[in-house]
């Protein structure tokens, strides 16, 4: 089993554009500890796509750009980096929509993602024993075309695609989005067990129960900056959080009733 990756993530008062006019991430400051899940919620268009972009140096392929602020990962500055750089310092992400190669077999939509690394080839063996005992489904599909997976399996196989790379910083980017409910506790588990064998994960959710309950800390983004932050336990007991992420009904208790749960 790997050792759990020593480096931290240190993203600080992060300012990110779109072309001149669309301004994405104001002052953001975010840290994902070493061997730490770390939850981001937020609306949609908050910012929390981008932020991994600008973590794993895909942001300029979106035509976006750092205008403010760092990204390091451990020593290594990733502010500007590409994503080539970003992968051989250990951060790797799966974007969102699980994007396969659908015209590739599974097999090679695997072999895709290590490639690059000039490693030796147990390594690569190595890395696709553990995607495959991650994923005993995709072992049972390597010669099948990616495009004629279901949807989950095709999530799955970004995972799988990504821990080619042997991260030590996985980003997903909505990992559980659109999946039936028992797929959703399923890539829960999977990110778990990814985490348990040392690998550091930036968990981008709109499942916030989901989210929540694997990470230790967690941030809420609200139009591009960092609106709530802490502990994923006490985030997850904040009003806003219940209402706005849990779906919960937090109107006051009528009078009489047990005290108001505590704000923020
Ligand atoms: N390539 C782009 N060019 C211009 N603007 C963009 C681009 N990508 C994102 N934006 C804008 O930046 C802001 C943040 O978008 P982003 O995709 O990071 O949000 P998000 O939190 O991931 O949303 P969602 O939950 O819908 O995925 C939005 O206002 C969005 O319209
Ligand atoms: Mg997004």
């Amino acid at each position: 089993m790997p050792d759990v990756s020593p480096e931290a993530l240190h993203i600080e008062d992060l300012d990110v554009s779109y072309g001149q006019a669309v301004r994405a991430l104001h002052g953001v400051s975010l840290t994902v500890p070493p061997g730490a899940v770390v939850a981001l919620l937020g609306a949609n268009g908050a910012g929390k796509s981008t932020l991994l972009r600008t973590v794993s140096g895909t942001l300029r392929m979106h035509r976006g750009a750092i205008t403010a602020g760092g990204v390091r990962y451990g020593e290594q500055r990733l502010n500007g980096a590409d994503p080539v750089t970003a992968v051989r310092a250990g951060v790797v992400q799966v974007p969102e929509g699980r994007r396969v190669f659908g015209g590739l077999t599974v097999e090679e939509n695997l072999r895709a993602g290590g490639l690059g690394l000039h490693r030796r080839a147990h390594r690569d063996r190595t890395a696709r024993d553990r995607v495959f005992s991650l994923f005993p489904r995709l072992a049972e599909r390597t010669g099948q075309r990616a495009g004629l997976l279901s949807g989950g399996e095709q999530q799955m196989l970004a995972i799988g695609r990504a821990l080619m790379a042997e991260p030590k910083l996985l980003l997903l980017d909505e990992p559980s989005l659109g999946l039936a409910p028992q797929l959703v506790r399923r890539i829960g588990e999977v990110v778990a067990e990814i985490n348990r064998q040392g690998t550091s994960v930036l968990l981008v959710e709109q499942n916030a129960a989901m989210a929540l309950e694997l990470a230790s800390s967690a941030y809420v983004l609200e139009v591009g900056e960092v609106r709530l932050s802490g502990p994923a336990a006490e985030l997850a007991r904040t009003d806003e959080v219940r209402r706005l992420y849990l779906g919960e009904d937090t109107t006051p208790e009528p009078a009489g009733a047990a005290a108001p749960a505590k704000g923020r």
